[in-house]
């Protein structure tokens, strides 16, 4: 049985549709049960709708908290039996008690080789540093933004004459192969959390 992936988006989403195609090629055992946008103009959210794929649009603006919205969140998750989330451009704070919810199975993207440059803008955080080298992170989810245990990184060159959007493309290649490799790898292989190590055995 593939396991059930929900996805959660806010824009673009790229690194959705890397996922979704890896799935179809049936490289990994898994398929998209689920697409979750809390923005309704986001592009990811309607290429999900013409995939013909399950989508639910929860703006959290109408919602009093972000307890309400997480609710509503979560709901969506249990409805559509979902085993695994992948945060794809989810640009929202998961709390504490909503990773409780999913322990070891919320998974999020991150164009810097984390613990460097967390947060937005981290290719133009790479650029300001002076990074000669950077590139995309996945990691398990816990309340503390990109944050949580590492499970794979790919490191990208940073040239002289990168500019933001330069950095990024070369990143976003790799992000697009990193995220499938990583999700592939928890599914199919032996693995526990030691510390802050995901070690596979
Ligand atoms: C990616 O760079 C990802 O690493 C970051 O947000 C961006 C989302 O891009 N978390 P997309 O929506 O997947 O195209």
């Amino acid at each position: 049985m593939p396991a059930k992936v929900a996805i959660l988006l806010s824009g673009r989403g790229s690194n959705f549709l890397a996922l979704h195609g890896a799935m179809e090629r049936k490289e990994i055992p898994a398929e998209v049960a689920l697409v979750i946008s809390n923005v309704a103009e986001a592009p990811g959210l309607e290429k999900a709708r013409s995939l013909r794929l399950p989508t639910v649009l929860l703006p959290h603006r109408l919602d009093p908290d972000r307890e309400a919205h997480e609710d509503k969140v979560l709901a969506a998750l249990e409805h559509a039996e979902v085993e695994w989330v992948c945060l794809a451009g989810y640009m929202r704070l998961l709390s504490a008690a909503f990773v409780a919810r999913h322990p070891e199975r919320i998974l999020n993207i991150h164009p810097s080789l984390l613990p460097a440059f967390p947060g937005l803008n981290a290719q133009e955080q790479a650029l300001e540093w002076g990074a000669k080298i950077s590139g995309c992170t996945v990691h398990l989810v816990d309340e503390k933004l990109d944050h949580g245990p590492i499970v794979l990184q790919r490191a990208v060159p940073v040239h002289d004459d990168d500019n933001p959007i330069s950095l990024s493309a070369r990143i976003l290649v790799e992000e697009h192969k990193v995220y499938p490799d990583a999700l592939g790898r928890l599914l199919t292989e032996r693995w526990r959390v030691v510390g802050r190590r995901v070690v596979f055995s």
